[in-house]
């Protein structure tokens, strides 16, 4: 992050003073409690083979924690199997009625999945996928709508100890391709179409351009919107055909508590994703443990509700295995926010009774956005603690989250963490941690975090610095896959002397001590809190024809915290007055939109003569992003040419 910057959003932070202590009614009920902190602290591995002990192990492990930085194996020696977890075990132990799943469709219909339900499911799943040739260790590619089948297909990997790799259902076929070769996935399994805005879109074409010349051997797919698909037999299988006619009883197995479990690709500050690599028992340890404890889950009365997309780190973590391994009832929306109508998450909290509601910052500003009155229309009573995650929650949202949704009767968490650190990190406790609006107070029972400077020491409150992570934890991230080197390079190198994770995020201590986390402090950016790197839409961009270069920076913006905007020099022929017209851009934009997906597309495209790069030619982004949020240009002593930032300045204000 740019010093201007970054002080700028420490003086707008350290204003903020409003403090919000629980309630002695929630404290008195709450799963966690204070001596909770001091209990990890003085015995971090016995807290932890705690924590171990909501799970069911067929094999008890033998050693908590074996650590060899940057190497961790976790509940070493111990067996269990993931699914058996998260569905049969419930099941065994008399609640096999209870409602695993509320599904809601966007067009309205609706599927109600109990623990018994969901074990037939995954088993008949699994029988489905080992038909079609997978079994341990195998990867297989998951690109699904937020439908149940998305569920259970990710639950019948883990049942057979095959990999899952879910990609995100916007993403193009060409992100789609480069995953599954990374992987070198085996079966994907699709749909014919998913529902985005009331209309059915297309998804087995775009996937099918994505496997063509992979190591795919089987596609699977589901029917949901009844779209016309192309098949491709001998490869192309229904869902219908291959799953619900098969066995709903399948014995599972266990598996070591390293067995690899899934692969998730996020942005990292090159162009090529990173295949983070999760393993099972320790990570399903601590998404039980935070779902438990951050949400104040009460298996059985609760009702719970997060809001992300299966694609996602958080839908992995706390849509699938957090919740499923403590035996919670959910809702799983299908669809857009305001489909068919502005009101439609409160019409589900207000239907199902919703008691715990996990979301994002970004949904946030545009609820406001649409205005209070939308909310106010529904029964909103059943919801007991609110929570957000992604990125910095600023404090007007945070407040308008409590006012408006929880009628200031409702805790919120504020959650920080990332795909590689598996689950939630820095978090108030309900019941037990103060809160402050746009903080996430600091590290969770059994976490440690630490805020330093640049040579690794630690600052104090009142100062900011870089957020790392000084001790193992049980879900951390084991790699990148296929790629030893970029893992200890991108996490362990930063800080290698002591030792320390780098987590890439800027963080400041308040004066009491409270953790403020600030933005990357990296090239990636975070557009309504996903991750995507400049570089990754740079290479989109150039991969156009008539575009010579390309510089992309991440700049505020009120709905979606950053927006993407995009400097770029035209080719020689390209680059005629005519060519920087809005169709060209539009062109661009939509470019990149089919090479990455929707998501990536810039916010705006501004086509300059020039970057401004020092003289050693990199391209100086600082410069860049104090131009797309309209801030006066800092030093540009280190440009090879000043005059530049001129030219740029002044472009951009006639492209207003
Ligand atoms: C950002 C999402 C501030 C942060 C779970 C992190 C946050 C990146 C918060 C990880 C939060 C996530 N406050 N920033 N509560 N939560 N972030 O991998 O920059 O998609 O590094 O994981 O999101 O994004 P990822």
């Amino acid at each position: 992050m740019a010093e201007s910057e970054k002080s700028s959003a420490l003086s707008a932070l350290s204003t903020e003073s409003r403090a919000f202590p629980p309630s002695e009614e929630f404290a008195s009920q709450a799963n966690a409690t204070a001596d909770w902190y001091d209990r990890a602290d003085s015995d971090r591995e016995g807290f932890w083979a705690e924590q171990a002990d909501r799970l069911h192990w067929t094999t008890k492990w033998d050693t908590v924690l074996d650590w060899e930085p940057p190497f961790a194996k976790w509940f070493v020696g111990g067996e269990l199997n993931v699914a058996y977890n998260c569905a049969d075990r419930h099941v065994e132990a008399g609640n096999g009625d209870r409602v695993a799943i509320h599904w809601e469709g966007e067009p309205g219909d609706s599927r109600t999945i109990t623990y018994a339900d969901l074990q037939r499911e995954v088993s008949k799943t699994a029988n489905a996928l080992t038909e079609l040739g997978v079994g341990k260790g195998d990867r297989v590619a998951i690109q699904l709508p937020m439908i149940p089948e998305a569920v259970f297909s990710m639950l019948a990997c883990a049942r057979l100890g095959a990999l899952h790799s879910v990609v995100f259902g916007g993403f193009s076929p060409g992100a789609l391709k480069a995953r599954i070769e990374d992987a070198e996935a085996k079966v994907l399994i699709t749909s014919d179409g998913q529902y985005r805005r009331g209309k059915p879109a297309p998804m087995k074409e775009n996937t099918d351009e994505a496997v063509e010349g992979t190591s795919i051997e089987k596609v699977l797919v589901v029917k949901r919107t009844e779209t016309d698909v192309p098949w491709t037999d001998g490869r192309d299988v229904w869902w219908h055909d291959a799953v619900d006619g098969a066995s709903d009883q399948h014995t599972p197995e266990s598996f070591d508590s390293e067995h690899p479990l899934f692969i998730l690709y996020t942005s990292g500050t090159t162009g090529k994703p990173k295949g983070i690599l999760h393993t099972s028992g320790g990570y399903l340890t601590q998404s039980a443990y935070t779902h438990h404890v951050v949400f104040d889950h009460k298996p059985g009365e609760s009702v719970y509700w997060c809001t992300a997309d299966i694609g996602w780190v958080t839908g992995h973590t706390y849509i699938v295995y957090g919740p499923l391994a403590n035996g919670a009832t959910q809702v799983i929306y299908e669809g857009t926010p305001n489909t068919p109508h502005e009101g439609r998450h409160w019409e589900i909290v207000d239907k199902y009774k919703v008691s715990i509601y996990y979301t994002a910052p970004t949904l946030i500003r545009t609820f406001m956005k649409w205005g209070e009155d939308i909310p106010a229309k529904y029964d909103l009573s059943s919801l007991k603690v609110l929570g957000t995650v992604g990125e910095p929650i600023n404090p007007e949202a945070w407040m308008w989250f409590r006012e408006k949704i929880g009628k200031e009767n409702c805790p919120i968490v504020d959650t920080w963490w990332q795909t590689e650190t598996g689950s939630q990190m820095i978090a108030p406790l309900p019941g037990v941690t103060a809160t402050k609006p746009g903080s996430a107070m600091r590290a969770l029972p059994g976490i440690s975090a630490t805020v330093v400077d640049d040579t690794g020491t630690p600052v104090g409150n009142g100062e900011g610095g870089y957020l790392v992570l000084d001790k193992p934890w049980p879900s951390m991230l084991r790699g990148i896959w296929g790629d030893t080197e970029r893992y200890k390079d991108t996490y362990w190198s930063r800080f290698a002397e002591q030792g320390y994770y780098f987590a890439g995020d800027g963080a400041k201590y308040d004066d009491d001590g409270a953790i403020w986390l600030l933005g990357r402090v990296d090239d990636v950016m975070n557009i309504s809190g996903h991750r995507i790197s400049t570089t990754e839409v740079e290479s989109a961009l150039v991969s156009h024809p008539t575009v010579a270069e390309a510089a992309v920076v991440g700049a505020s913006d009120e709905t979606t915290g950053q927006g993407i905007v995009a400097f770029v020099i035209l080719r020689g022929s390209a680059s005629k007055d005519e060519a920087k017209g809005e169709e060209a851009i539009k062109a661009l934009r939509d470019h990149v939109s089919k090479e990455i997906g929707p998501i990536a597309k810039p916010r705006q495209i501004l086509v300059v003569e020039e970057l401004p790069k020092t003289r050693s030619g990199k391209i100086m982004r600082r410069l860049l992003r104090d131009v797309a949020e309209n801030r006066d240009v800092g030093d540009v002593s280190t440009l090879a040419d000043s005059s530049v930032m001129d030219l740029i300045s002044s472009g951009m204000s006639e492209s207003k």
